[in-house]
């Protein structure tokens, strides 16, 4: 099978949708990064998923669904999930929750746990798609497990254009990281994963988030390793200058191979951070990257930037 890259229509979105009912896998874009999509029902679909994408199963999916009733449905919402879910969606923060009794997400999407993760997501391709489809979608990242994660079509036909029946195309992603991960089943909100809705936006809604994740070496979510979004070349982090045999990626203003962003700009370096990525990797062995300030949206790429400079 080698996957049609399909511009989003009426029609398009039709077929996939149709796709998924049969318990194919279908490429989808977000305001995050191109998700790998199948039926989170179904065990069968859920399970050609993993296989696609080389996941362990131990590591849970995220279910996309359209509406605050559809993740009702999947997940009890406290008080505080709400307030969340009022403030950030539809948008890239994906809530971790306990399941509820009415959940039809498959065991096997969940890694057998008592919890789910949820996000609705904002792009209109994806919505346009849950809806057509009518039910809630698992989307892990469209890219091989450990891998750089796809922010346009190209990008997924590259990676996985053998595995999916069809990729809908909705240009280059907007934010270019994956949704920020709050953890909700605790005593007040945790954050899991930085990520493209930064920290300081849900602090200023919720006060401040617990961090249990501090410590890469021990996970606080199952998907959560150290070594992720993984290169070939090796990545030196934090250069001031690159060394003769290394490309530059950098960010501010001056010199480099390819830059983040010349105005030193975090938004613009987060959505351009795994396409140059991937450029960079084609071309060079080894890549010299700038400091990154880390507020802000900077957390979350200096977190990519570090697991994808781990060996
Ligand atoms: O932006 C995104 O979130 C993208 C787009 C496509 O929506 N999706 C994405 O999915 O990044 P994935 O599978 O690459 O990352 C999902 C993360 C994993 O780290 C997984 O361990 C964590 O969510 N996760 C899922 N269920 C969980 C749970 N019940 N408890 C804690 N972490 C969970
Ligand atoms: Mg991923």
């Amino acid at each position: 099978m080698t996957a049609r890259i399909l511009p989003p229509s009426p029609d398009s979105i039709a077929l996939a949708a149709d796709a998924l009912k049969r318990g194919g896998l279908v490429a989808m874009p977000t305001e995050t990064v191109y998700g790998l999509a199948a039926d989170a029902t179904s065990d069968s679909a859920v399970a050609a998923l993993y296989e696609a994408k080389g996941r362990p199963r131990f590591n849970p999916l995220i279910a996309h669904v359209a509406s605050l009733e559809a993740a009702a449905m999947q997940a009890v919402l406290s008080d505080e999930a709400l307030v969340l879910a009022a403030a950030f969606w539809p948008g890239p923060l994906t809530l971790v929750l306990p399941v509820s009794k009415s959940c039809s997400v498959c065991d096997l999407a969940r890694a057998g746990l008592d919890t789910i993760a949820v996000r609705m997501p904002a792009h209109p391709v994806a919505r346009a798609l849950l809806k057509a489809f009518g039910g809630p979608l698992v989307a892990p990242s469209a890219n091989p497990s450990g891998r750089v994660s796809p922010t346009t079509a190209a990008h997924v036909a590259a990676d996985m254009g053998e595995q999916v029946e069809a990729i809908l195309d909705g240009g280059p992603c907007d934010l270019g990281l994956e949704s920020t991960i709050v953890d909700c089943t605790g005593n007040g909100p945790a954050l899991l994963r930085a990520g493209a809705l930064a920290t300081d936006e849900i602090e200023a809604v919720y006060g401040t988030l617990r961090r249990p994740g501090s410590d890469p070496q021990t996970p606080s979510s199952p998907g959560q390793l150290l070594r992720h979004y993984a290169p070939k070349a090796a990545l030196r982090l934090n250069a001031a200058a690159p060394a003769e045999d290394e490309a530059f990626l950098g960010f501010g203003p001056g010199d480099a191979t390819l830059n983040l962003s010349e105005s030193a700009n975090l938004r613009e370096a987060a959505a351009n951070l795994f396409a140059m990525l991937r450029t960079l990797d084609s071309r060079h062995d080894r890549i010299a990257v700038a400091p990154i300030p880390s507020t802000g949206l900077g957390e979350a790429i200096n977190d990519r930037l570090r697991r994808a400079a781990q060996r």
